[in-house]
């Protein structure tokens, strides 16, 4: 979900703290970077379905799940994040059923475009669950 959602699709910006090379490219101390997350999140050939929600894009041939290679840089905060992604979405889940109304039409996932993407405006049937 949040590599097609991408709400941060530049990232932070970064600067180069030293004169750099990437890929032939001379890079000098002090250039500010500008990442571009959703061309690398989309990228044809990294993934099996770059353009799919599918959870098979981390899975290996025998369906385990690829971890970042070693030495890869990382967010700090992956840990907690994951931590309170897992509690606030189990937590909803099991409390309610998330419905897209039938009359809705298809779900339009065109983001709204700026510093950071966000959905357009929708609405969602949110049930609760039987004995809760
Ligand atoms: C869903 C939640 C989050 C996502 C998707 C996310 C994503 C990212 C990404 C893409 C980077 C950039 C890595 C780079 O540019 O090299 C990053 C860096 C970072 N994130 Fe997160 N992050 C999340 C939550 C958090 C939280 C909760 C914290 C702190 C409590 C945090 C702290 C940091 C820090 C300190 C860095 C800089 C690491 C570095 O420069 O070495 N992040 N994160």
């Amino acid at each position: 979900i949040q590599r097609i959602a991408n709400t941060v699709p530049l990232s932070v910006f970064h600067c180069t703290t030293k004169d750099s090379e990437l890929m032939g490219y001379s890079i000098p101390q002090g250039t500010m970077i500008i990442q571009n997350l959703d061309s690398m999140l989309r990228e044809e050939g990294q993934w099996k379905f770059p353009h799919e929600f599918n959870p098979e894009n981390f899975l290996n041939e025998q369906g385990e799940f690829l971890f970042c290679e070693p030495g890869s840089r990382i967010c700090l905060g992956e840990s907690l994040a994951r931590m309170e992604l897992f509690l606030i979405i189990v937590t909803l889940l099991r409390r309610f059923k998330f419905v897209w109304p039938e009359d809705a039409g298809k779900p339009d996932l065109t983001p709204v475009f700026g510093a950071t993407l966000t959905p357009k405006p929708y609405f969602m049937k949110i049930q609760l669950r039987g004995n809760q």
